[in-house]
């Protein structure tokens, strides 16, 4: 999908934002139900995908590999599977848009079997490091054929012939690439080991688990965590429903906080500890934030949360919390610029090479808006004195979730906020406007 033609947005100051809301299904699921289907032998029902732009990417590439992928209704898909290693030499470049998490997760998944695939995404996909994912699958017997300057795509892999089963210490806290070896170990005899110093998103061992296959996780260390893999599992088909996502449910979360007079229901969010961190932090911060019905469904616990606009105080933010609130950073320092004193969010590395350097990117937008913020290192300083004064137009850099942090932002700074262009809102979350508007933000 391209973006050729930038369209702005304005967001505006609301009256209190009142309503019942269920985000999109969570991404990281989503992905991982298309793939992992597709490496099972038969048919795997979903519910509740995400259908933006990245996920249908990832369902497009598995359709160029050999298994079928079909839209049975709103949210519901069907995944005919090849089996593990029964991945086919794809005939055209896999294009995966501006995901990181689909063109790193099929990488490994590839990696595993004997053929030869293109990977290729957009402008934004194309600075991103792939070196992390081509490292661990070279030690397991894959090779890139080609690969753009720093190892960037567009690579050509070659898969191994015969995956070997590897011990893997990740260099960086990433699902992704944990996922990627795990992947890429269904097709090597024995077991594959992931460790990760400190924990990362484990939806990738819950739903092969889910799957049939024997997946062991322990501790490591204080917050680390070992992962070992039996590999040549038959997967086995199995219904997956997607939980609302928690990143999404980040953007109207803190627009009700900081918009006097708001309450808000978000429903099906998904409650998973290693992607809860935005919460723990948000109520340290004294917000008003309530799960009123926490239930279990496929391996993934979910709740609904009542949230209410809160008077918010500056807290600091440990590293070891990073993990579990990644890609909550941008609303996160959005939530700070609107609270009494300072908050500091630690070890914030990995921020520089998501979607757009999102350090960079949420000091620029604050800066504009009147907020003084300080980068410090890896960490991000936000100096809170109750509300910003707005006005300001935020450079979006390709990336849906400074969009989506900055038109939240708008709805209560004193002045308008412009984003200058909303169109990769539609990677994770395409109704993210029309469902604002339903709150009632003014958003135009
Ligand atoms: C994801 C992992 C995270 C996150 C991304 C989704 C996943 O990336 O930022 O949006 O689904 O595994 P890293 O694993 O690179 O931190």
């Amino acid at each position: 999908m391209t973006h050729a033609t930038p369209s702005p947005l304005a967001a505006r100051r609301a009256s209190p934002l009142k309503g019942r809301l269920r985000v999109p299904g969570d991404k990281s699921i989503s992905h991982r139900a298309l793939i992992f289907g597709a490496m099972t032998v038969g048919e795997t029902r979903i519910s509740g995908l995400l259908e933006g732009e990245d996920v249908i990417n990832t369902g497009k590439a598995m359709g160029a590999l050999g298994a079928t992928v079909e839209r049975t209704g709103a949210g519901t898909w069907r995944v005919h599977g090849v089996g593990v290693g029964g991945f086919r030499q794809p005939s055209q470049v896999l294009d995966f848009g501006n995901s990181g998490t689909g063109c790193r997760l099929v990488m490994g998944a590839v990696a595993g079997c004997p053929i030869t695939a293109t990977f290729d995404g957009d402008a934004s996909l194309r600075k991103r490091p792939m070196k992390r994912i081509l490292d661990p699958v070279a030690l397991i017997g894959a090779r890139a054929v080609t690969l753009a300057d720093g190892g960037r795509l567009p690579i050509t892999l070659a898969g191994a012939r015969d995956p070997v089963p590897i011990v893997y210490r990740t260099p960086v806290p990433s699902a992704q690439i944990k996922s990627a070896v795990l992947l890429a170990g269904l097709a090597a005899p024995g077991e594959t080991v992931v460790i990760e110093s400190e924990a990362s998103r484990d939806h990738t061992e819950r739903l092969l688990t889910h799957f049939g296959a024997d997946v062991r996780v322990e501790a490591d260390g204080t917050d680390g965590r070992k992962i070992t893999l039996q590999g040549e599992p038959e997967l086995t088909p199995a219904a997956v429903v997607v939980p609302a996502d928690p990143s999404s449910a980040a953007f109207p979360l803190v627009a009700a906080l900081i918009v006097g007079g708001s309450e808000v229901i978000l429903t099906d969010v998904m409650t998973n500890p290693l992607r809860t961190g935005l919460i723990t932090t948000l109520k340290e911060m004294g917000a008003d934030i309530e799960p009123l019905d926490i239930r279990d469904d496929g391996g993934e616990a979910m709740a609904d949360f009542r949230v209410r606009a809160s008077a918010l105080r500056g807290v600091e933010v440990p590293a070891a919390r990073a993990p579990s609130m990644i890609d909550e950073y941008p609303v996160l320092a959005v939530a700070a610029s609107f609270a009494e004193g300072t908050t500091v969010m630690r070890g914030l590395h990995e921020l520089r090479v998501k979607e757009s350097d999102r350090l960079a990117a949420v000091a620029d937008g604050l800066v504009a808006n009147g907020v003084d913020v300080e980068i410090a290192g890896d960490d991000l300083i936000v100096h809170g004195k109750g509300r910003p004064t707005g006005g300001g137009t935020v450079a979006t850099h390709m990336d849906h979730r400074i969009a989506m942090a900055f038109l939240v932002m708008g709805l209560a700074t004193e002045k308008p906020v412009v984003i200058d262009d909303a169109t990769f809102i539609a990677t994770s979350f395409p109704d993210f406007v029309p469902m604002m508007r339903g709150l009632g933000a003014d958003l135009t």
